[in-house]
């Protein structure tokens, strides 16, 4: 979503503004821009929509340069994506503003301004940021407590910069559901919204807490917590690499994180297994003690994450005896829910900062939950931060939009966790032996499977001009199913829904042609017999198919139905190894119709506003 980077040097921070954002350019948006104070005490600002390129190009035309600056990419929330809704916003040519988040009462707000004789140049919310701190600095306050008084105003969510031209020595940040961390630097101090925009010049980070205000200028950092008072907020040594950013040779990063997999997915367990069962306390101190109590679980998650969880629910209930619900996160936080006793609250995340997720989260702390937990891949994350109990998942940086690695790891980790909780719940010694063996086999097989793109390349050819299609699997390949529709929808913007397909014959039989392309997974399992009773159906009504299926299930291909075998595997690891001919169909299929596979039209990667 939105990205923000700010810097107070001695140098000349164009540069560093400008590489800043082109390290958040994953994160989807849709226009760019520049604010700079600079050192014949003007304040400069260069707007494009379209890519940071463009707006590089624009600055490396121009003279601006300055030392104290801040940089934004947008994602159009309010209003269109125009050149004049592209932030820095300005007010009354004094005071510049980048926000990243939803101003949610801008309409009185703006109201009032204009009243008091301010007139609006844009369509957006950030606007009345800008205007209301120009308003609170009139009356004599200073930058730090102008925003101090100006946030209160404010209700939504927010991480904001602020710059005063009067004042060119410092920024004033302040965060309220939209994360910013600061960049420490040596004689100059750095803000932005996500750690990766600042590896270039600092690997130090300070991650403001829930209501900070701070004030940065090239020697101090100083935060003020909610109510004001000073804070000291920990400083944390990133170990993230500096050039996770990089493509390593692949055409994208999308088709750089499916081949990772094996990679991060031997990471995720790396120390975690023995060769019997599961290390001590890897889901943190203190998790053995929780999870002897656990009765029943609550999974919340968005998108592939939800995904992720709707997995493991098959897992859990099956393997652990423990039961589980799982829901969106944006459903979960605005109705009310039973919460059972002796309940574990798990929250799933790539980023760590889903606005939905975190929210929901927040709510649950306060509903009599026993105990949270986080299986997320952004160590430092608000949901790491805010969870009792925090697991990472150790994919590293996933800069496709269209999460890979990250689901990957996060199914890796729910069978642990499957194992941890099946410990405590009388889990059958034959089930705990064979997700350890499965987990041990998984790597490898990922490998082998990461094999068969060829045939996939092929079938893409196939698949590419049309306009719908459906997936279909049964037990925990429902869920993947569900992902792999998910994936094509977003990155080659072909219609495609999911169906657990015994659900068939209740509606979506109605659909099949030779029009509609049926993608159907079909491991070599306890329920593959009725699998193919629902193949037969679709090959009944002359529907095309293509079925991802265990070479072992005995699919005999012909002119209706095209079959892609996938190595065999053992039954608990089915949905991570299934999962990768669906990544790499919609990779090729986007690729083949030149979408722009990396950054789908749009999305963004993190989606920190609801
Ligand atoms: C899809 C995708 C999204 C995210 C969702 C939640 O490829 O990436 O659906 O899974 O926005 O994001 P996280 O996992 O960061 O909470």
């Amino acid at each position: 979503m939105c990205g923000i980077v700010g810097a107070v040097a001695e140098r000349n921070v164009v540069e560093i503004l400008l590489e800043g954002l082109k390290r958040l350019e994953y994160r989807g948006y849709d226009s760019a821009g520049v604010a700079l104070l600079q050192s014949d005490g003007n304040l400069t600002r260069i707007r494009r929509t379209g890519k940071v390129q463009e707006l590089a190009d624009a600055v490396a035309n121009s003279e601006a340069l300055g030392s104290t600056g801040i940089a934004h990419t947008r994602w159009a929330t309010h209003g269109g994506v125009t050149e004049a809704n592209a932030h820095p916003h300005f007010s009354s040519e004094r005071v510049a503003v980048v926000h990243n988040g939803i101003i949610e009462n801008y309409v009185s707000l703006r109201n009032q301004l204009t009243e008091k004789g301010y007139r609006f140049t844009s369509d957006t919310d950030t606007e009345t940021i800008a205007h209301t701190v120009h308003e609170e600095l009139k009356s004599g306050k200073n930058l730090l407590n102008a925003v101090q008084s100006a946030v209160n105003t404010f209700h939504g969510a927010y991480g904001t910069v602020i710059m005063d031209k009067e004042d060119p020595s410092r920024v004033v940040v302040a965060r309220s559901g939209s994360p910013l961390v600061i960049g420490l630097g040596l004689g100059e101090n750095f803000i932005a919204s996500d750690q990766m925009a600042l590896l270039p010049v600092t690997r130090r980070f300070i991650f403001l807490e829930e209501g900070d205000v701070a004030e940065i200028t090239r020697r101090t950092v100083d935060i003020f917590d909610k109510h004001g008072a000073p804070v000291e907020r920990e400083v944390v040594e990133s170990n993230i690499e500096h050039d996770a950013g990089d493509k390593g040779g692949y055409r994208h990063y999308m088709l750089k994180e499916i081949h990772e997999q094996p990679t991060v997915v031997r990471n995720a367990l790396q120390q975690r297994i023995t060769e019997t069962g599961l290390a001590p306390d890897v889901f943190g101190e203190g998790a053995d003690a929780i999870f002897k109590q656990v009765k029943h679980v609550q999974i919340i998650a968005c998108g592939t994450s939800y995904h992720a969880g709707m997995t493991a629910r098959y897992w859990l209930e099956q393997y652990a005896n423990v039961s589980c619900n799982v829901e969106i996160a944006s459903e979960f936080r605005y109705r009310k829910s039973v919460v059972h006793p002796n309940s574990l609250l798990i929250t799933i995340s790539q980023s760590g900062e889903t606005a939905d997720t975190l929210a929901a989260l927040r709510l649950a702390k306060e509903s009599g939950y026993m105990s949270s937990l986080t299986i997320c891949n952004v160590p430092g994350s608000s949901l790491v931060r805010e969870s009792d109990l925090a697991f990472m998942t150790r994919a590293g940086a996933e800069i496709g939009v269209a999460s890979t690695k990250a689901f990957t790891t996060q199914l890796t980790a729910f069978l642990m966790l499957t194992l941890a909780l099946g410990k405590e719940n009388g889990m059958l010694e034959s089930d705990e032996s064979g997700i350890v063996a499965a987990l041990h086999s998984l790597p490898a097989k990922l490998e082998e499977t990461l094999a068969i793109t060829n045939g996939i390349e092929d079938l893409a050819e196939e698949f590419a001009d049309k306009n719908h299609s459906l997936f279909l699997g049964r037990g925990d390949q429902y869920p993947i199913a569900m992902e792999g529709a998910l994936k094509l929808k977003e990155i080659s913007y072909i219609h495609a829904e999911a169906y657990a397909s015994g659900e068939l014959k209740h509606g979506p039989l109605a659909l099949i042609d030779d029009e509609m392309p049926v993608i159907v997974v079909a491991p070599n399992n306890e329920l593959l017999e009725k699998l193919k009773s629902n193949v037969e159906e679709v090959r009944a009504r002359g529907g095309i198919m293509y079925v991802f299926a265990d070479k072992d299930a005995a699919f005999e291909g012909d002119e209706s139905m095209r079959v892609i075998n996938v190595p065999h595997c053992d039954s608990p690891i089915a949905p991570i190894i299934y999962t990768l001919p669906l990544q790499l169909l919609s990779y090729y299929v986007a690729l083949i119709k030149g979408t722009d596979v990396d950054q789908p039209r749009n999305l963004a990667k993190s989606v920190t506003v609801e």
